[in-house]
């Protein structure tokens, strides 16, 4: 476990209101791999050629079969140590807000009580003509071990629309109910935690923490020392665990 020296008024924002913002680098200790660097899941690969609109248009085959192999790994990965450690601090929190760029579903099976997901949900589909949404076929998935063979085979809904993965693709707004989470937090917490994100696509929101003049701690092996950031460099898995002891500790 990381040893953490983290000063007084930092811990005690820790038990007050709290913003965590996460991204893949928080679910790499349960086996999901990153977007980017060696080998994330855009290695080699033109996001915009896989999560995007036109991308489906032109390609749906090629798309699900990429998202098919992600809901496979969603449905058999499990919540590490740094979602559980979250789901204690929210316990611990006067006020906890979690909000994830990531779509799959660790945090809830964690236990978190809300999460709000800026790029959508990878366990969902949606209707692209009557635009319901649904929870996966899972079966459908499990079976499909090699993906699907065909355009023909591809979910449809009940209406007869073909479904999308229910994921927020490149070119897409992000979810209104997490971007109005943030707006709405960002200004009145104590502290920000931010982890596992790259910040390629992040909006600005730790930006905009440290900008208001609010501590925000950064949980990152890339995490490097700046103005009004406490730096953790290491693994989500293993600092975030050691953050909730030095909270718990610090009564
Ligand atoms: P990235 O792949 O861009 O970044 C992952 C980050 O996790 C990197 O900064 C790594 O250093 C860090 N990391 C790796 N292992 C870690 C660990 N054990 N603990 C903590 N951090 C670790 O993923 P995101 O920033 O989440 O959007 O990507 C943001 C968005 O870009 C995604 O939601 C997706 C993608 O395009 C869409 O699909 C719309």
């Amino acid at each position: 476990m990381a040893d953490l020296d983290l000063d007084s008024d930092l811990l005690r924002r820790l038990r007050g209101n709290v913003l965590v913002l996460t991204g893949a680098g928080i679910s790499v200790a349960s086996g999901l791999p990153t977007f980017r660097g060696n080998d994330g899941l855009y290695e080699g690969l033109n996001p915009y050629e896989l999560a995007s609109p036109d991308a489906f248009a032109e390609r749906p085959l090629t798309v699900w079969n990429w998202y098919a192999m992600r809901i496979r790994q969603g449905i058999g990965a499990q919540p590490n140590a740094a979602h559980h450690a979250l789901v204690e601090l929210e316990g611990l929190a006067r006020g906890f807000t979690l909000i994830t760029s990531n779509v799959d579903p660790l945090h809830e099976r964690a236990g978190s009580r809300r999460v709000y997901k800026l790029h959508g949900d990878i366990m969902q589909t949606r209707c692209l003509s009557c635009r319901r949404i649904e929870p996966l076929d899972i079966p459908r998935f499990i079976l499909n071990r090699e993906g699907f063979a065909n355009e023909d085979e591809l979910p449809t809904c009940q209406c007869g629309g073909r479904l999308r993965p229910n994921v927020v693709w490149f070119g897409e707004y992000p979810n209104y109910e997490a971007m109005e989470a943030a707006q709405r937090t960002i200004p009145v917490v104590d502290v920000g935690i931010e982890v596992g994100t790259s910040g390629v696509v992040s909006y600005g929101f730790s930006e905009i923490i440290v900008a208001l003049g609010t501590p925000l701690i950064r949980i990152n092996p890339d995490a490097e020392v700046e103005p009004g950031v406490t730096a953790l460099a290491g693994a989500a898995e293993e600092f975030l665990p050691s953050l909730v002891d030095a909270v718990r500790a610090s009564r």
